[in-house]
């Protein structure tokens, strides 16, 4: 059993396979946040918290005589507002009279068997792992509000899931303007922040800062989970390494407006609070109304960040994605974007996709360009319907001559998007999401359709369905290409408009869920401008997501390493494209290209008619290595060989299968130096006792000398030299 209550102690206890998160009921019924770490056994990790009356920090009234209590020091599970506490809190409650106060007291608990879902939310599956619910119900009497906490465990992915269920239990109106999903109290923490920051074309770059006695914010208020802030955050030791150190990761799985506030308080203690973000929101509770927190997927590991992100990867893969996906070879892909971008025919696409059938590929995307009057991207968005002037005969043309060559076809959909030049915005411009005293913000001369409403979410399955039962389309890739602005629902009166941003993202997955169940053989791969919306919400609906719209391999390794902390490479969406690459102007070699593209989704997206007869070699070559390799990239466990804190100019990763019989080792140089030191690893994940062969030499190593003395490359030269090593164990 993974949740167990020790009614002596008022201890609850939530066990993984390598952790224990420990919580306790104080003699105040408040509920304490005591232990999150590697495993302690049976002992009350309360003893870590002690209590000092320090100067400002008041009591309860009931405490009043024992000034140590107070609420500002006491390490909580869900702090409330208003009542001492001046930390980060975890709510913000307005009761009808104005009061902005809350104060919770535990009243009760449950574990049940199974996992709670969350409705109208994307959450952690249960699938093939056995799970159970504890419910822990907080009240504040006074204003009428009770909270219940939710929480789960992955036990051998050492994975806590929690969210929370907000609900007005007395007879007065209460609003919401803050209502986080979790927050946890770490003392005496020397940590680390780790955050993945970013902007359109330079996703997910890792940043770590040492944790100083102030408050971080990372968040998106841009109604994506966004470029600019992924919705992941880690807390590590400062002498935390790839491979050693405790790590805490704290991810959101939520599309749309997020906040994540760490701060460090007066006594050292470090206080965690992840949700929704309280920028422009606001939800309105009638008497017995509920608001169902978006889940956090909370996770730690003593075995450095590798150790941290090989948590992520199992949970993500086997219970954020379907699970059907875990065992289903995806195609390798071309995407006709980088190819041709808005000038194709039904004679160019079939064309590219002939040679590209030639080559080993195995589905052709048509991208953008195929519906309306889209032209370039200035017109045409909402009106999903085919361009018969451009593509005659339809899609079903295209997608029979193609299913003909015994590929699979796929298709892009913008479907929150709409053009002004459209037939739906002469139509419906009131479908639009906007100020209605004022122009709207435009971004590629788009704008935003209202996702709250349910005509627009109507419509959009309508006329995208019709689409998709016209022709034999198996895959979508589903895109998002601007920030949102002018969030202004006309369907709802004022003092709902604070809703909107949050019913937008409701309105959307409750659109992907139609998709998903109606058609459960077209897959979906997210996309938002690239990797605007990369995270685990999207996951829920799509098991990969286009990575970035940077497809130059050396941006990508440094994309792609940040992704990786928090999400598998079978999710990342990434392709061969053309050298000079069309974003940065950076001339690579194929391999290169290869040998970063493999590390994800792997495709390609560039005019094959513009390859030489030897690159078209190439790129069979590089297919028929993916399939070879395709179950150890896709499901073999990844190590990160190149810590960011050294000063390395390779960047090295691995892949070991999980019975540890092989391992592929990969290695891109970034900075070519006259006279190097050698570049160098230490691998990962190996049978110490093992013998390896190095594939293709009748080189041996012991998997101890690959790990501790490592490998090394000897000096490495040309153009972004690279190197794709494939270790086989001796039986
Ligand atoms: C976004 C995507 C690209 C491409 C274009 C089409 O930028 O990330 O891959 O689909 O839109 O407009």
């Amino acid at each position: 059993m993974s949740i167990r209550f020790d009614g002596t102690r008022k201890l609850f206890f939530l066990e993984s396979k390598n952790t224990t998160y420990q919580m306790k009921i104080n003699k105040m019924s408040v509920l304490e946040h005591v232990y999150y770490g590697a495993r302690v056994g049976d002992t009350d990790m309360s003893y870590l918290h002690q209590y000092l009356d320090r100067g400002f920090s008041g009591n309860p009234f009931e405490q009043r005589a024992y000034r140590g209590c107070s609420l500002d020091l006491m390490a909580q599970e869900y702090s409330g507002c208003g009542v001492g506490d001046y930390r980060i809190n975890s709510i913000m409650a307005v009761s009808e009279n104005g009061s902005r106060s809350c104060d919770f007291r535990y009243k009760g608990h449950e574990i049940k068997p199974g996992k709670y879902s969350i409705p109208g939310l994307p959450s952690v599956r249960m699938n093939r792992d056995e799970m159970e619910t504890l419910e822990i119900t907080l009240a504040d009497d006074v204003i009428g509000v009770q909270v219940k906490l939710l929480y789960s465990v992955l036990f051998d992915k050492d994975v806590i899931t929690r969210s929370v269920i907000i609900k007005n239990i007395g007879c007065r109106q209460v609003q919401l303007e803050k209502a986080a999903s979790a927050s946890i109290d770490i003392p005496y923490g020397d940590f680390d922040l780790i955050q993945f920051h970013g902007r359109h074309c330079m996703e997910r770059q890792m940043e770590r800062v040492r944790l100083t006695h102030d408050i971080h914010v990372i968040g998106s208020k841009r109604g994506m989970s966004s470029h600019h802030h992924n919705p992941f955050s880690i807390l590590c030791d400062h002498d935390a390494t790839e491979n050693n150190g405790n790590c805490y990761g704290f991810m959101l799985m939520y599309s749309g407006n997020h906040k994540t506030e760490i701060e460090k308080d007066q006594a050292g203690s470090v206080r965690v609070v992840t949700g929704i973000s309280d920028d422009n929101f606001s939800w309105n509770l009638a008497a017995e109304d509920s608001f169902y927190t978006p889940e956090t997927i909370l996770s730690f590991s003593n075995r450095g960040l590798n150790g941290l992100s090989g948590n992520y990867h199992r949970a993500i893969r086997e219970n954020v994605c379907d699970i059907k996906y875990l065992d289903m070879k995806r195609p390798v892909l071309i995407n006709n974007w980088e190819a041709t971008y808005f000038d194709f025919d039904t004679a160019k696409i079939i064309s590219l996709a002939q040679q590209a059938h030639e080559l080993g590929i195995e589905m052709l995307v048509l991208d953008d360009g195929w519906f309306g009057n889209r032209l370039d991207d200035n017109a045409g968005l909402g009106d999903w319907f085919v361009n018969e002037e451009k593509l005659p005969g339809g899609l079903k043309k295209i997608a029979d001559e193609i299913n003909a060559l015994g590929m699979k076809f796929g298709l892009w959909f913008e479907p929150e998007m709409i053009n002004e030049n459209t037939k739906l915005y002469r139509e419906h411009p009131e479908w639009v999401l906007r100020d209605p005293d004022r122009e709207p913000m435009m971004s590629r001369n788009q704008m935003v359709l209202d996702m709250s409403r349910k005509d627009v979410q109507d419509y959009l399955y309508d006329c995208i369905s019709a689409v998709l039962d016209s022709a034999n389309i198996e895959y979508v890739k589903w895109d998002f290409n601007r920030s949102v602005a002018n969030v202004y629902s006309n369907l709802l009166p004022a003092e709902k408009q604070g809703e909107v941003a949050h019913r937008f993202m409701l309105g959307t997955y409750a659109l992907m869920e139609r998709f998903t169940q109606n058609y459960p053989n077209v897959m979906i791969e997210g996309c938002a401008g690239g990797g605007g919306r990369f995270d685990a919400g999207i996951l829920y609906y799509s098991p990969q997501i286009w990575c970035s719209d940077d497809t130059d391999p050396i941006a990508r390794l440094k994309i792609q390493k940040g992704t990786s902390y928090g999400y598998p490479v079978s999710t990342m969406g990434s392709h061969v494209s053309a050298s000079p690459n069309h974003q940065t102007g950076r001339e690579t070699t194929f391999k290169t290209r290869g040998i970063v593209a493999m590390s994800g989704t792997f495709g390609y997206e560039l005019d094959l008619n513009k390859l030489s007869e030897d690159e078209k070699e190439e790129i069979k070559e590089q297919i028929e290595e993916f399939h070879k390799y395709y179950w150890l990239i896709q499901k073999g466990t990844y190590y990160r060989l190149t810590d960011e804190t050294q000063e390395t100019y390779y960047n090295a990763w691995e892949f070991v299968s999980e019975e540890q019989d092989e391992a592929l080792l990969n290695i891109v140089v970034t900075d070519v130096h006259a006279n190097p030191e050698f570049p160098h690893v230490k691998l990962c994940g190996l049978k110490v006792k093992s013998t390896y062969n190095l594939e293709g030499t009748d080189k041996c190593f012991t998997g101890a000398a690959l790990m501790n003395g490592g490998y090394s490359f000897g000096a490495m030269s040309g153009i972004y030299p690279c190197e794709q090593l494939h270790f086989v164990e001796k039986k």
